[in-house]
């Protein structure tokens, strides 16, 4: 058995990496093995040194590699003049970047027009239509966060070109599957005081999906989730991020099919990461503090569509009333593993968001079946 064992050593505040290759001979002749430990919150260098610049993405395992996803930010600022940037590991802790996998436009007018904000990207592969497709949250060029819109790009290869298909607001004209009629037909007080008793009930009734109804719902931090069964679905901080949506996507995974719940209105939860174990549906996500970190939630359903249940914060340890300093992303399971997710979450630096840090971590479960995140400064990840 042939092992690669790679150590951080966390040293000044930088990780420095130092990789051990040990050649030990098993008795039994196994396969090779590889092991890696993570790094978590250093800078993570890439196969030519440069941090790791794929904020807000996620990882996909696809043709026998890793391919790690996400936005491509700049030094300073927060606008995107690249666009969502990729890169491919063997090994999870070994990236090698490929580069810009969806550009930006530079025609004027245009909706991925350079000066626009790219966010939170996901890859998933569509079997049914062989392509990859990617999700992410747009907002117009000078429109700050105004445009809340979904955007979807696909590419016949994990290394791109991701080819721009459209953006909007999601499922125009359409009623969630949980709100009535006669809910979304209250008389509603659009002009009341936000956070009152009587706007909490109106907000809970719909007001802002029927007021956002015949232009589609917005949508902000958002995730996609492929279920076993090859079913698609879309999350995303809705109704000016006070409420979730979950919504189904179509064979193709490009376009809403109209089906679609609200779930926790008024909760104000955002980045969401969604993944199925032990029968049930588990989503991460965060309170809505911009780039601060906030404690985690914990919600879990038996059906993707049906009631869910707010549960406590998952994260254990120091620290996690405040996420170890990050904010949830994205579950990963790890290929041909029933039982093991890699949780990844960003540390953002507005000030710098090009530099900001990244925490993943293994989720391990309660005897009861519940997931938990306790802090590693290092793990075997595979
Ligand atoms: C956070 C959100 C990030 C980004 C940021 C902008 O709440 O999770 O994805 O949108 O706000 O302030």
């Amino acid at each position: 058995m042939v092992s690669n064992v790679n150590f951080w050593y966390q040293m000044n505040g930088i990780y420095l990496f130092a990789a051990i290759a040990m050649a030990v001979t098993s008795c039994a002749g196994e396969a090779a093995a590889r092991v890696s430990v993570l790094p978590t919150a250093g800078v993570w260098p890439d196969s030519e040194g440069r941090h790791v610049n794929a904020h807000g993405g996620n990882v996909i395992y696809a043709d026998g590699a890793y391919y790690w996803y996400g936005e491509q930010r700049p030094e300073r600022g927060f606008t995107v003049d690249a666009g969502v940037s990729c890169y491919k590991s063997d090994d999870l802790l070994n990236w090698k970047e490929i580069g810009t996998v969806m550009s930006v436009s530079h025609t004027p007018g245009d909706d991925i027009e350079s000066g626009c904000i790219i966010e939170r990207p996901k890859v998933v592969y569509n079997p049914k239509t062989g392509k990859y497709v990617m999700w992410f949250h747009l907002e117009l060029k000078g429109k700050g966060y105004e445009a809340a819109r979904a955007a979807v790009a696909v590419a016949d290869s994990p290394e791109g070109p991701f080819r721009f298909v459209r953006s909007g607001r999601v499922n125009p004209g359409i009623l969630p599957m949980n709100l009535s009629e006669e809910d979304a037909s209250a008389p509603f007080d659009y002009d009341q005081e936000w956070w009152t008793p009587s706007w909490y009930k109106d907000i809970e009734k719909g007001m802002f999906t029927v007021r956002d109804r015949d232009g589609g719902q917005m949508s902000r931090d958002m995730t996609i989730f492929v279920d076993d069964d090859g079913k698609a679905y879309h999350i995303y901080s809705s109704e000016d991020n006070l409420t979730l949506n979950i919504a189904e996507l179509d064979d193709s995974y490009t376009g809403h099919t109209g089906k679609y719940i609200r779930i926790f209105p008024a909760g104000h939860n955002e980045a969401p990461a969604m993944f199925r174990h032990g029968g049930k549906y588990w989503m991460i996500a965060s309170g809505c503090t911009g780039w601060d970190p906030n404690e985690a939630r914990l919600m879990t359903a038996d059906s993707i569509m049906g009631d869910w249940k707010m549960l406590s914060n998952p994260c254990v340890g120091e620290n996690a009333d405040k996420t170890f300093g990050g904010q949830s992303n994205y579950v990963f399971r790890l290929p041909g593993e029933d039982d093991r997710f890699i949780a990844m979450f960003d540390v953002w630096n507005p000030e710098s968001l090009a530099n900001s840090r990244y925490i993943w971590l293994p989720v391990e479960f309660r005897e009861d079946g519940t997931p938990f995140i306790p802090y590693r400064a290092e793990f075997d990840g595979k």
